[in-house]
This record gives structure tokens, sequence and C-alpha cells, in this order.
């Protein structure tokens, strides 16, 4: 089986994380998000990722090249010259994604992280012999999404409308596809929309499904979720009695420490944190909500809340980060400083505090 990730555009949403590094190799949970996805396709029998791609295909290639041996998988490249959206891909891609043997092939937003019931998905693409499965999730503010509307019982899709302006639903589309190799007839070989030009066809044609996706969903793409989505899926981690969550009387909730990271005494982390790996933690600092990338030092009595740490990045003694600080990459906030939802652009040197909101380039 097969399968086609959407890893296209520019991340802008994420910056400054994205001036460092295209969204999809950006850790989320101490592993890039696009490996959380390739991970998923692999352990149901997925053999080959196609990744469609507009933006840093060297690069993305050859950090994965490792994953590639690792995982035994094949992850190819499918570039486009000028962004063709969420449909052209496909049909760039379409050499790569029919084998002839009719079988259907996997299509993901790179963003989006959850449960990924794929076996779950082939089953139910099985069941209703249409001609293209989605994942459906429940969410309050569905107007930023794809929403979709079906018949209760069967899960044909009755209506597909792309970022509604008017309420039609709450359940969207998850960004998780399963197409028959039919759809690819469906999509020309330019700038295209799936959600606006291609579902709301084959929804008219009756030959639409969706599925409601069990567990946690969360779009990614940018910090507020971003920070969200790592509540959701530690809190997935700790109903699976997963041994990854680290334990002791310093930690507080669900905390995700790497094996090489340093935590000095007297700290409390928790609840809902990431920490990379080589992170220094000196003593009596207090995590909160908040992802450290790799190579962090936070040092003495720092505070940090609501925030994304940037690769090597470094806090002062008793600063204080919160509400939505993003450092980029190699940024140093000086000793007692105060970050109230700075977003710093990467090798910065903050030397007073950002008191409102703001972007410091
Ligand atoms: N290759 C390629 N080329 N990929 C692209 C392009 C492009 O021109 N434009 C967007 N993508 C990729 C993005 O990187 C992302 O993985 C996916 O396509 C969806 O694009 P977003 O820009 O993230 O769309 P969205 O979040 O506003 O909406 C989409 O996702 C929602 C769920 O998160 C839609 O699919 C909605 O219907 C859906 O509800
Ligand atoms: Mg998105």
């Amino acid at each position: 089986m097969k399968a086609l990730i959407l890893v296209g555009g520019f991340g802008t949403r994420l910056r400054p994380l994205t001036l460092s590094a295209p969204k999809p190799l950006v850790e989320f949970a101490n592993k890039p998000m696009i490996l959380h996805q390739i991970e998923a396709l692999k352990a149901i029998g997925v053999t080959e990722v196609v990744l469609a791609i507009n933006y840093q295909p060297e690069l993305m290639l050859n950090f994965l090249k490792e994953f590639e041996k690792k995982l035994e998988i094949k992850i190819t490249c499918s570039q486009e010259t000028e962004p063709l959206g969420t449909a052209g891909p496909l049909a760039l891609a379409r050499d790569k994604l029919i084998d002839g043997s009719g079988k259907p092939f996997f299509v993901l937003n790179s963003d989006v992280i959850s449960e990924y019931p794929l076996k779950e998905m082939i089953e139910f693409h099985k069941s209703h012999g249409g001609e293209a499965s989605i994942m459906v999730t429940k969410v309050h503010e569905p107007s930023k999404y794809g929403v979709v509307v079906t018949e209760e019982t069967t899960g044909k899709v009755e209506k597909f409308v792309e970022k509604p302006k008017i309420f039609v639903g709450n359940k969207i589309n998850a960004g998780i596809y399963l197409l028959n190799p039919s759809v690819l007839d469906r999509i020309e070989l330019r700038p295209t929309s799936i959600e606006k030009e291609v579902f709301p066809k084959i929804a008219a044609e009756k030959k639409l499904y969706a599925m409601l996706l069990p567990g946690f969903w969360m779009d990614i793409g940018q910090p507020k979720d971003y920070i969200t989505g790592l509540r959701l899926y530690l809190d997935s981690l700790r109903k699976k009695s997963s041994p990854k969550l680290a334990k002791g009387s310093h930690i507080l909730g669900n905390v995700l420490i790497d094996e090489t990271a340093v935590i000095g005494d007297g700290c409390l982390i928790g609840p809902d944190v990431a920490i990379g790996p080589g992170c220094v933690i000196e003593p009596g600092v207090r995590l909160s909500c908040c992802t450290l990338m790799r190579g962090v030092r936070i040092k003495k009595h720092a505070c940090i809340s609501s925030s994304i740490i940037g690769w090597h990045s470094t806090v002062g003694r008793w600063a204080r980060v919160e509400n939505m600080t993003i450092l980029g990459e190699d940024v140093h906030v000086g000793d007692e400083i105060y970050s109230n939802g700075g977003v710093v652009l990467p090798h910065k040197e903050i030397k007073s505090s950002i008191l409102k909101p703001e972007i410091v380039m």
C-alpha cells in the first residue's frame, strides 16, 4: 500500500520555528511531526510514502534517509515547481501512487496529530464500497476547517463545505483520506483544492464516506494549537499507560523528558511538558505547558509556561517566559527578563523585557 503526505506550504503560522526547519521536521513531543505519521503508516503495512513538497526537498530527504533504513519504508519526493494546492500534488504524483493493483492509497495533511486508526479506516473503506473515505472529528470552532455533513447511520457524506462562514455542522475533515485510484481521474494537473473542487463532487455522486475518528485530534500548524495538541497527545499516552511518561516527585501530570536531558535539583516540571535531547534544566526551574527543543538550557529559578523554546536557546536565571512566547533557534533571554507572548526570531539576544505579545525581529 502507498501513501502521500501533503507537505507543501511554508509553515508561516508556525514561525519563527519554521525559519529553521520545514514544518514537518519541527519536533512535536520530541519527534519530528512527519515521523508520527510515517510510523503510523508503516505500522499498518504501507511500503512507500510520497512526500508532496514545494519547499526545501533536499533538507527533508536527507533528514528522512536515516528513517527510511530504520523503518524499512521507501520515502520519495514529488516536487512541485509551483504550489499545486491540496489536490494538484496528487495529479503530479499519479505515476507513483498507481501500482496496477487497484488498491486505495492514503493521503495525509502533514500538520495534524491524532491516534491514526488507519487499520479501522481500511475496514471502513471496504465496508461501504464508495470511492473515497475521509476521517472526521468534532470541534468547537468548525469555521476554521472543512465541515462534513453526513448521513448519521452510514457515514455517507451529504455535503462538504470548506471553511464555511455560516454554521453547517461541527464535524470536520481531519485531513486523513483513503482514496481509490479512480479519484486521480478527477484531478487535473494545476493548482487545485481537494476540499473545494474534488470532495464536493464525489459527495454529490454519493461516493464519499466519513468515519468518525476515535480519540484526540489537533491541527498543530499554529503555536496555540501546537501547545493544546501536546496536552492531548500526552493525555493519550497516559490513557495507554505509556512508559515514556516521566515519573518522580518533581513531575506534575504528563511530562516527556528525553533520556539525554539533565534536570537539576528542586525543579517542578509539568503538566504537559516535552523536554528534548541534550536540554539542561538548572536547579529550581518551574516548567508547565511548554516544549523545549533539542539543546535548550534553562538557568536557575527560571519559570516557563505556555511557550515553545527553540533549538539551542537559553533562558536566564529568574527569567519568566509565558503566554505563547515562541523563541526561535539560538535565542538568548537574559537573567530576570520577563516575556509575555514574545515571538522572537532566531539568533537574537533579549536584554529587556517583552511586556505584551509582539514579534521581536
Ligand atoms: N504539496 C503541497 N502543495 N502541499 C500543500 C499545498 C501545496 O500547494 N498547500 C497546502 N499543502 C499542505 C499543507 O502543508 C498541509 O499539510 C495540508 O496541505 C493542508 O493545508 P493547510 O494549509 O494546513 O490547510 P488548513 O489547515 O487550512 O485546512 C486543511 O486541514 C484541515 C484540518 O487540519 C483542510 O484539509 C480542511 O478541510 C481540514 O479540516
Ligand atoms: Mg493545517
